[in-house]
């Protein structure tokens, strides 16, 4: 019965041709009239092996989404697909392509192999995505070339892993967007996932975990149960195989000389003396258990580890990590400060810069260059190494200055392991990084100079797996924020348009459903903004929701029935403000917000030094736009300072009678992020001569990862309210990254 209906549907289904709808949208399209059909007559002619390769991808998807294959021909047929590559232009290697569809057939022609199998990637979107028999594609000539030269996706399977079927799929959706860089993070604090045959222990005991915590850090539990595994240099291979055959290379991470737990783990000789015993790590964190720089057995270790990573993968790039290195154990040790005494450095930081130098001379001797995350830069740059910009851009502006080449991926706009939804529901890692800002990320920094500009070989983003588990989450995560990437990356600025982006990206929500990939519909949320009001009265709250396709409403509690949204609000006490968005009279998404009205909110503040760039938050307006953080995790509601203390003032408007100051910070000791060791207040009339009202050392709850002080004080009169936030400075002893610069975080000042 079931089959029979379906038959019909078919039957009754004939596919219209489609609007051309291609993500990343191509340099040019000319329409044509008229179309071609793919049909059982078609033939796929391919002429050589590499360009067949490409033809096999077009079948396993038409087999996968359609349910039927072509022939593959090196003849000429008269009902075809021609793929053909310009092997004269080889040496141009700018990936062009041109793609022309006649009644007659299709041909693609690619300046080189990758530039028909991104040809193929476009044909491939001119079907339709509806399952249908009969595959209409529109007459077109499409002409196109990718703007950057590293098109990236990251991948961390030490936190999580996923099976090899799982990573073939991920490398086919970065293929069927125009990627070409897969970063696989293979090495961990919580779990070693490749397979070196002269170390064995690196993956029978670094691969497994006792634990996993449960929840967002610092967790409600731990599950007690073993978590681990790892790939065997046979299926590493296999997977760089079927990168290759997509025009893709798959750069493998050894994380150096941090995040190796999982290392000294398996051979303890690997850490400094004294430290120890070590363990695979159950949850997530920067740990101080990194490879002795003292010892050169470490490097004829990580000489091994390299030569089989070398043999398995042919990349050029090599990424040797060297990220959140804690400097605990290598200031205590007599090896690491001998080390640092006979090679004339001046600290740590010099030590892990000798630390990267040495490995990356040994990986150039091999032919391979390497890339490090941002914090190779500190106690000087290897001399031809990659940066891997993460914390912000300012690490990859200050390489490309001193003409190293570059490749973003900054927090800010690229960390897929983020929030896509200003209230999601899964745990994540925090932080709120919606389509449209992923949309909006533009890899080349104004501050660099065209000449510079040219070091900037592309873009990344990240994912970290602490919070995905299974590839459904990864799929959630990357969905749709990926598609975003592969336009910023591809496509010429000059071409790129939110509006127009928005409806492709419509096609793109149904291709995602023949592909079977799970995606966040975070596009669809209602988004609140709270902005500064006119004339520091409360705040402004503006509600955004996608007009074209609904309606917006709002209610405010106790005050206010639902009503169509058609302007900011100005809140003047405290409300909770619902929006709501209806589509054809049926409401699909709903939004709540808190905004807490008191003495300070809204009004002028500034701060004496501005926050880290790497955490600005939305300035010191942040700290009184009456948000007030429920859930902690830095996000766009906090600003962050290393090691630095805070100094906020705020101009109440007029003298006003004050008893408390409450302070809302974050507490996230893993990540080296502690409430404030002191909070000041004093109080002036004219803004220049302030007096001290009250002061406490005292944390007066701390919840999950929030952490709260309260500074209540003998009623004042007082017009401008200072608040001095003292940072905690150090990371304490006893705790992970003991002695390093702690962080303080801040999201809202209340003044009652
Ligand atoms: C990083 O996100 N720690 C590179
Ligand atoms: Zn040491």
């Amino acid at each position: 019965m079931k089959r029979i209906f379906f038959l019909f549907l078919l039957l009754a289904h004939v596919a219209s041709a489609q609007e051309i709808s291609i993500i990343p949208k191509p340099a040019s399209v000319q329409t044509k009239s008229g179309q071609y059909t793919i049909s059982s007559h078609t033939t796929l002619v391919a002429k050589d092996k590499e360009d067949r390769k490409a033809a096999e991808f077009l079948n396993a998807y038409l087999q996968e989404v359609y349910g039927f294959q072509l022939d593959i021909d090196k003849k000429e047929k008269k009902d075809y697909i021609r793929l053909s590559t310009r092997k004269q232009a080889q040496a141009a290697k700018n990936d062009a392509y041109t793609l022309n569809v006649t009644p007659q057939g299709v041909t693609i022609e690619g300046d080189t192999y990758a530039g028909t199998f991104y040809g193929l990637q476009s044909l491939i979107q001119l079907l339709p995505v509806e399952k249908s028999a009969s595959l209409k594609i529109p007459a077109v000539t499409i002409q196109d070339a990718p703007r950057f030269a590293y098109r990236g996706m990251h991948l961390d399977v030490g936190r999580h892993m996923f099976p090899v079927s799982f990573l073939k799929k991920y490398i086919d959706y970065l293929a069927l967007h125009k990627m070409n860089y897969f970063h696989w993070h293979l090495t961990e604090d919580q779990g070693w996932r490749l397979e070196i045959k002269k170390y064995p222990e690196l993956t029978s005991v670094g691969g497994f975990r006792d634990g996993t915590i449960i929840g967002r850090y610092p967790g409600t539990g731990n599950t007690n149960q073993r978590y681990g595994g790892f790939y065997t240099q046979e299926e590493a291979k296999e997977i760089v195989k079927y990168a290759a055959d997509r025009h893709i290379t798959v750069i493998p991470e050894i994380e150096l000389p941090g995040h190796s737990s999982a290392a000294l783990t398996a051979y303890p000789w690997l850490g400094c003396p004294g430290t120890g015993p070590y363990k695979v790590e159950q949850t997530w964190g920067i740990f101080d258990d990194v490879f002795c720089a003292g010892k050169d057995s470490t490097f004829t270790f990580l000489e091994n580890v390299l030569d089989e990573v070398m043999a398995i993968f042919p990349s050029k790039y090599i990424h040797i990590g060297g990220d959140e290195s804690p400097k605990a154990n290598w200031k205590t040790c007599p090896l690491c400060q001998k080390r640092i005494k006979d090679e004339g450095l001046h600290d740590e930081h010099e030590l892990q810069s000798y630390f990267i130098q040495r490995i990356e001379k040994y990986i150039n001797s091999k032919g391979r260059t390497i890339i490090g995350w941002d914090e190779i830069l500190e106690g000087g740059l290897a001399p031809n190494a990659v940066v891997m910009s993460w914390r912000g851009e300012a690490g990859g502006i200050e390489a490309a200055k001193q003409n190293h080449y570059v490749i973003m991926t900054p927090g800010t706009h690229v960390y897929f392991d983020h929030s896509q939804s200003q209230r999601e529901d899964s745990v994540t890692i925090g932080g709120f990084t919606s389509i449209e800002k992923a949309y909006s990320y533009e890899p080349i920094p104004k501050e660099l100079t065209p000449e510079q500009a040219k070091y900037v070989l592309g873009a990344q983003a990240n994912v970290w797996t602490e919070y995905m588990s299974n590839p459904a989450k990864v799929e959630y995560q990357i969905f749709p924020r990926m598609s975003a990437l592969s336009e910023v990356l591809w496509t010429a600025p000059e071409k790129k348009s939110w509006p127009d982006f928005e409806k492709r990206l419509m096609t793109q929500f149904k291709r995602y459903d023949l592909w079977g990939a799970n995606y966040s519909k975070a596009y669809y949320d209602i988004m609140a903004s709270v902005l500064p009001a006119p004339g520091n009265e409360g705040v402004t709250l503006k509600l955004d929701g996608k007009k074209d396709i609904g309606q917006l409403r709002y209610t405010i509690k106790g005050k206010q029935a639902a009503q169509e949204y058609t302007q900011p609000l100005q809140l003047k006490e405290s409300a909770q403000v619902t929006g709501l968005y209806y589509k054809n009279n049926q409401l699909i998404d709903s939004l709540s917000l808190k905004v807490s009205v008191n003495k300070a909110t809204g009004k002028a503040i500034t701060l004496k030094e501005q926050p880290s760039e790497y955490f600005p938050g939305n300035g010191a307006f942040t700290l009184v736009d009456g948000i007030v953080n429920e859930k902690g995790g830095r996000d766009q509601q906090s600003i962050g300072y290393s090691g630095s203390d805070l100094e906020a003032t705020i101009d109440l408007g007029t003298a006003q009678q004050i008893s408390s100051v409450t302070v809302h910070a974050l507490n996230a000791g893993g990540t080296y992020v502690y409430p404030p060791k002191a909070v000041e207040v004093y109080g002036s009339a004219d803004g220049k001569n302030f007096k001290p009202l009250g002061t406490t050392d005292k944390v007066s709850s701390v919840e999950g990862s929030k952490a709260i002080l309260k500074v209540a004080m003998s009623p004042a009169t007082t017009r401008f309210v200072r608040v001095a936030v003292k940072n905690t400075q150090t990371v304490p002893a006893g705790k992970q990254g003991e002695g390093e610069k702690a962080w303080l975080f801040l999201d809202e000042i209340q003044v009652n």
